[in-house]
């Protein structure tokens, strides 16, 4: 088991337990979090499952996969810090990851 804290732009944190090999963003959809999306559901084709990574996890989670990256810009308000939650997948040493959902998505 691990735990994910998501935050929303107004402050509200939502703590979720999720099961290695799920995505971060299956998890925030089970959960309810809002601004998270996932229209296409994981198939990395929408970029409606768009976070921001906590600075303390930016090197645990590491940098987004190629593909991932082309379909990032088409996110709303990317920064250094964005990833599509759909492509994180969870693992031992994501346990008590922090991410931070968008202003907006799409
Ligand atoms: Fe569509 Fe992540 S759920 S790209």
């Amino acid at each position: 088991m691990v735990q994910i804290t998501f935050i929303t732009p107004a402050g509200v944190e939502h703590r979720l337990d999720g099961d290695i090999g799920q995505s971060v963003m299956e998890i925030g959809k089970r959960g309810a979090v809002d601004g998270i999306v996932g229209e296409c559901d994981g198939s990395a084709a929408c970029a409606t499952c768009h976070v921001h990574v906590d600075p303390a996890w930016l090197a645990s989670v590491g940098p987004p996969l190629p593909d991932e990256e082309d379909l990032l810009d088409f996110a709303h308000g990317r920064r250094a810090d964005s990833r599509l939650s759909c492509q994180i997948r969870l693992r031992p040493a994501l346990d008590g990851l922090i991410v931070h959902t968008p202003e907006e998505q799409g």
